[in-house]
């Protein structure tokens, strides 16, 4: 399978790493032979038709900040579509930066792949979470895969576990915490009593939070992964815009405290049934599963005769989300022959 890969920050970097360490692994046990023909970043991109040498992309980036500089291959920036256009890979794994406002620049590119008849696996929420049913029916027309494992959840599958574990079962309810980051400083602000301002700046010291964390705390990261889940497992062609949408930066530590004396926790829980599809500031009480700490995530999927359903796991990561991508890119694979 010959990959176009866009984006190479901490997601990137870490699918470079792993396709390259498990490369024997993945002949041997899935017949998965990936070649990555292409790489860009914000700055530039580099190009090999027979595959590029991973750890010499990695060391370029490291050394330059830009795989421009790949010896003899690489260029400076050209428009990323036109490079998707072009090249004859079979897949395209989106990784640039999730972007709420008009999904750029991984919805031009997401939709220029699909045009030109290339599989799409995406760690971009920005895309899916406003455009996801045209980009589904565009991905159907076509007959080709748009994937997004790692976009919910990091390498928990929550959204393997809905689609595939719980076949015939009817499910009712989907709720809990889909964002890290506000979990962490939910905990923190409670444990210590720190201040929004402060647990916010001790999230982005130690990398949870990012440098511009409006995404995280104002919910609309839990969002778009409430309408991917809504998309892919209840079926409900739902945008960004059909949410209500409440994040943390209102909550007080006084009222974390108020809360918690009355046997609860305060959260920030996305929530999808038939009727509401929601992200606010919600109690849990403390014997509910999805009252996880830290930067933990928790579903529960409420289904009609097996009950509720908690998976548990840790939410983002580079190396997570990547192994959630090669998972799709596998799966992927499965489906063609060439
Ligand atoms: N990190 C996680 O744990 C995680 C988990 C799940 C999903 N995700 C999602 O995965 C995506 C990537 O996350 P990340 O953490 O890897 O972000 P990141 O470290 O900020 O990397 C983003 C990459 O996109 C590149 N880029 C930006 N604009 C571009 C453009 N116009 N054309 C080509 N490349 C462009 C950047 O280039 P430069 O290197 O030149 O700046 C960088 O390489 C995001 O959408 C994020 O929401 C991340």
């Amino acid at each position: 399978m010959r990959i176009i890969l866009v984006g190479f920050g901490t997601v990137g970097q870490s699918l470079a790493k792993i396709l390259h360490r498990d490369r024997n692994r993945l002949v041997k046990e899935y017949g998965f032979e990936p070649q990555v023909t292409t790489i860009a970043d914000s700055q530039g991109f580099c190009s090999k038709e027979d595959g590029l040498d991973l750890p010499l992309a990695l060391k370029v980036k490291e050394k330059y900040g830009t795989v421009a500089k790949y010896p003899g291959e690489g260029r400076r920036k050209t428009e990323t579509s036109r490079i998707i256009s072009n090249s004859d890979a079979e897949a395209l794994v989106e990784a640039t930066p999730s972007n709420f406002k008009d999904g750029e620049p991984g919805l031009s590119n997401v939709k220029q792949a699909l045009a030109t008849g290339k599989h799409v696996v995406t760690a971009n929420k920005g895309p899916l979470a406003l455009a996801m049913p045209a980009l589904l029916e565009l991905a159907t027309h076509k007959k080709l895969q748009l994937r997004f494992s790692g976009t919910v959840g990091g390498g928990t599958p929550f959204l393997s576990f809905a689609s595939q574990c719980l076949p015939g079962e009817k499910i009712l309810e989907i709720r809990g915490i889909l964002n890290g980051t506000t979990n962490y400083i939910l905990t923190r602000m409670e444990d210590d009593s720190l201040s929004f301002q402060k647990a916010l700046t001790e999230a982005q010291k130690n990398g949870y939070a990012e440098a511009d964390p409006t995404n995280d705390i104002e919910g609309f990261d839990t969002a778009a992964k409430i309408v991917i889940i809504a998309n892919w497992v209840l079926k409900r062609r739902i945008s960004l815009q059909d949410l209500e949408i409440t994040g943390i930066s209102k909550v007080t530590p006084q009222q974390l405290k108020q809360i918690k004396a009355s046997g609860s926790r305060l959260k920030l829980i996305g929530r999808l049934s038939e009727s509401r599809a929601s992200v606010r500031p919600e109690h849990v009480p403390l014997n509910d599963p999805v009252c996880v700490p830290n930067a933990l995530n928790a579903v529960t999927f409420s289904t009609e005769h097996t009950g509720d359903v908690t998976l548990i796991g840790h939410g983002a990561g580079g190396e997570r989300t990547a192994s959630a991508i090669m998972r799709d890119l596998i799966d992927i694979r499965g489906t063609y022959r060439v």
